[in-house]
């Protein structure tokens, strides 16, 4: 096979580096877009040039990665991970609603609109429990609510910040160790897992907050 496929990324980490060794070794064509020097033109929606056929999409930053996957996708590009697949799994809400459909456990969540429904919503789901942005990551605007007075201080600061944090995320606290496992999945397989634990003066245990694993 000698077939050229792309790659657009915005960083070179240790994975894209992987990936273009690998693609070396197998003696197959990789084309590198730096997503920071790209534009589309959103009305040519026949002309390919100058994106190949198939594109890996490795932008770290999920909205760019998005936007420009659907833009690649109109012009017929084959682009892994599709939009659609980023959109659910880059979104807690939508990754949930396809987790409860398929039955697989996840910690129960609510989903509101407004300070008073999520105090109602929390009433429901109990004490302590867990606001996020249903986009996000790196554990950034993750909050525990451990009571009616700090959800109170928590959704009110929230009321004052860009519309996407006010779509309230809640789900209930899970009981844990200062650690939680983070498990990689292949088809059925898990294929690597780490324990994470948090670091001293944070409860998360996000290696972006300095978790150690
Ligand atoms: N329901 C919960 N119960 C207990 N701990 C939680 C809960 N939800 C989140 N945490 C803690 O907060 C951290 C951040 O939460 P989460 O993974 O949902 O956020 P994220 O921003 O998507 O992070 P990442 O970039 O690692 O995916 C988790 O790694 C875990 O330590
Ligand atoms: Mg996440």
């Amino acid at each position: 096979m000698n077939k050229t496929i792309g790659m657009i990324y915005d960083q070179i980490r240790p994975e894209e580096r992987l990936l273009i060794d690998s693609a070396r070794r197998k003696s197959l064509r990789l084309n590198l877009h730096d997503a920071e020097r790209i534009h589309v033109d959103l009305f040519d929606l026949e002309k390919k040039e100058p994106f190949e056929d198939v594109i890996l999409q490795r932008c770290v930053s999920y909205f760019r990665s998005l936007h420009l996957t659907a833009s690649l996708e109109k012009r017929g590009v084959i682009v892994i991970n599709s939009s659609r697949i980023a959109s659910i799994c880059g979104n807690k809400l939508l990754t949930t609603l396809e987790l409860a459909k398929a039955k697989i456990p996840t910690p129960r969540a609510r989903l509101a609109f407004s300070v008073e429904s999520a105090l109602d919503a929390l009433s429901n789901l109990g004490y302590p429990a867990v606001l996020k942005p249903v986009i996000g990551s790196w554990g950034r605007l993750v909050a525990p609510l451990k009571d009616v007075e700090s959800a109170k201080a928590i959704l009110e600061d929230r009321e004052n910040m860009f519309p996407l944090y006010q779509v309230y995320y809640i789900q209930e606290m899970i009981q844990r160790p200062p650690r939680d496992i983070r498990c990689f999945i292949i088809g059925d397989a898990v294929v690597a897992a780490i324990y994470r634990y948090s670091p001293k003066d944070d409860w998360r245990t996000n290696t972006a907050r300095g978790g150690a694993c």
